[in-house]
């Protein structure tokens, strides 16, 4: 599609074009009739052919949200384009306007209709429940956009009112101890980092800034009872700044002098910690982190920095290589980060031999020890497997990995692993996982639910799609109020 050889065009990538609305999806098993909501997923899709297809990222595509919506054990699905500003301006062109975030075309973007914005972000990083709203975002906008919850339409911008204008995280966390959302809102071009809590319904409730001294790409960030807690690796982002994007040029860029350093900040005091690392690594997600006595343990996806020079282009490497050179970095991996807060040492150790991403607990246990994880990974990969073959569920306890393969012979593809507590719960894992499996035999895809205590068991329900819901990136169970 577009290109013949960039694979984020193509297999469990390729744009799905329509906007579908199904109901009574065919179900293999049974839906538990307690699971009453939606799954809200959103990924890359990118609608106009690409200025430059050969080097179109993964991060670039125009957000679409897919929903499966369940109802005493039946299924309905949907999906949708965000209507962001950019793409209502290349729906009015008729084209491609814009450059991508990440990618790079090489040339400069074509001149803009009047009010459009200088650049494109698309809402296709996450979807969260927030104040009653459902809202779906990039990390590069000062809002987010909300959604009508049953048909996905866009209703407009969520931003706290106006009271943090730089990017806000797309990956904000609930403590489950003191019923606050956390965030992060960051300012590359000012140097700073606020970071904030609010109530349940989105008020403010205290915020603290951090000067930055460099312009971290930061994604994700994670925190346990006393503190926000950030890596640093060597990915630099600008995604304002006037000579990168809309001159052709990624806003990522690679500090190959860089240590990863780590950021705490005290949630109560404000007051910020730097620590240094003799590693060299990314943070994708983070699983989770809690305080042990003098320590703080964080569990994250990590992609190691295997070329400390690199002096390359970074965005044609992470997180997957677009060309086919030594990578600089890592595939990811599943590792504990341990922080010493007496000496100061900052030590990794990698867990498991597979391939992870995608990482989530059992997020009512946010904060404190997990005992188990859940994510996307790669384990005994065959000549044929392409991007994760498997869930993987590691019992932290025991040391232990149980894999979910769904396909017997050929390797299936499933995104995030959503773990949903069932009610009155007392194991950590009992519940649900819920994800979406890519099926390359049908090109098609299911959204797959099992049992998290019977993890490589079979599985509850398999919905079935019959198009394909490309490979996304992060999403929620949103349960009906
Ligand atoms: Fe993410």
């Amino acid at each position: 599609m577009w290109s013949t050889k960039n694979p984020f065009l193509q297999g469990p990538f390729e744009p799905l074009l329509n906007e579908y609305v199904v109901s009574d999806l065919q179900v293999d098993g049974e839906i538990p009739r307690e699971l009453n909501g939606a799954l809200y997923r959103t990924g890359s899709n990118q609608h106009f052919r690409p200025n430059d297809p050969d080097h179109f990222h993964w991060f670039d595509g125009d957000g679409m949200v897919h929903a499966f919506r369940l109802q005493d054990g039946r299924a309905s699905y949907c999906n949708r384009l965000v209507e962001t500003d950019g793409l209502k301006a290349e729906r009015a062109a008729g084209r491609a306007l814009y450059n991508g975030i990440t990618g790079h075309t090489g040339v400069p973007q074509p001149p803009l209709p009047e009010g459009a914005p200088l650049i494109k972000s698309v809402a296709g990083i996450n979807v969260i429940s927030l104040a009653g709203r459902v809202l779906t975002m990039h990390e590069i906008d000062p809002f987010y956009w909300e959604l009508d919850p049953l048909n996905l339409q866009t209703r407009g911008k969520f931003d706290f009112g106006g009271q943090f204008p730089a990017m806000l995280t797309a990956h904000p966390h609930a403590d489950p101890r003191t019923g606050e959302m956390l965030f992060y809102a960051q300012d590359n071009e000012g140097g700073t980092l606020d970071c904030f809590a609010t109530d349940a319904q989105g008020q403010v409730l205290s915020r603290h800034r951090v000067r930055l001294p460099f312009a971290p790409w930061i994604h994700d960030f994670i925190f346990t009872a006393q503190y926000y807690v950030f890596v640093f690796g060597p990915i630099r982002t600008r995604p304002y700044a006037p000579d990168l994007i809309p001159m052709g040029r990624s806003s990522l860029s690679f500090d190959n002098q860089a240590p990863t350093r780590v950021l705490l900040v005290n949630r109560r005091t404000g007051q910020d910690r730097w620590l240094e690392t003799d590693a060299s690594f990314t943070l994708g997600h983070f699983l989770n982190a809690h305080e042990a006595a003098d320590k703080i343990i964080v569990d994250a996806s990590v992609t190691r920095t295997v070329l400390p020079g690199f002096k390359g282009q970074i965005e044609n490497f992470y997180p997957f290589p677009l060309v086919d050179e030594p990578s600089p970095v890592s595939g990811p991996e599943l590792h504990r980060i341990t922080i010493d807060l007496s000496t100061g040492r900052v030590g990794t150790s990698r867990i498991g031999d597979f391939a992870a991403e995608f990482v989530r607990p059992n997020e009512t246990i946010m904060g404190t020890p997990q005992r188990y994880g859940y994510m996307a990974g790669i384990h005994s990969p065959g000549p044929q497997t392409r991007g994760f073959n498997c869930l993987v569920k590691h019992d932290y306890e025991t040391g232990r990995s149980s894999f979910q393969h769904l396909s017997v012979g050929y390797d299936m593809i499933p995104g995030e692993p959503i773990f949903v507590p069932k009610a009155g719960a007392t194991a950590e894992d009992e519940g649900w996982i819920m994800a979406v499996w890519w099926d390359p035999l049908r090109n098609a895809s299911e959204m797959v639910i099992h049992e998290a205590q019977d993890f490589d068991g079979a599985p509850a329900a398999r919905i079935r799609l019959d198009h394909h819901v490309p490979l996304g990136f992060h999403g929620n169970w949103i349960p009906d109020a």
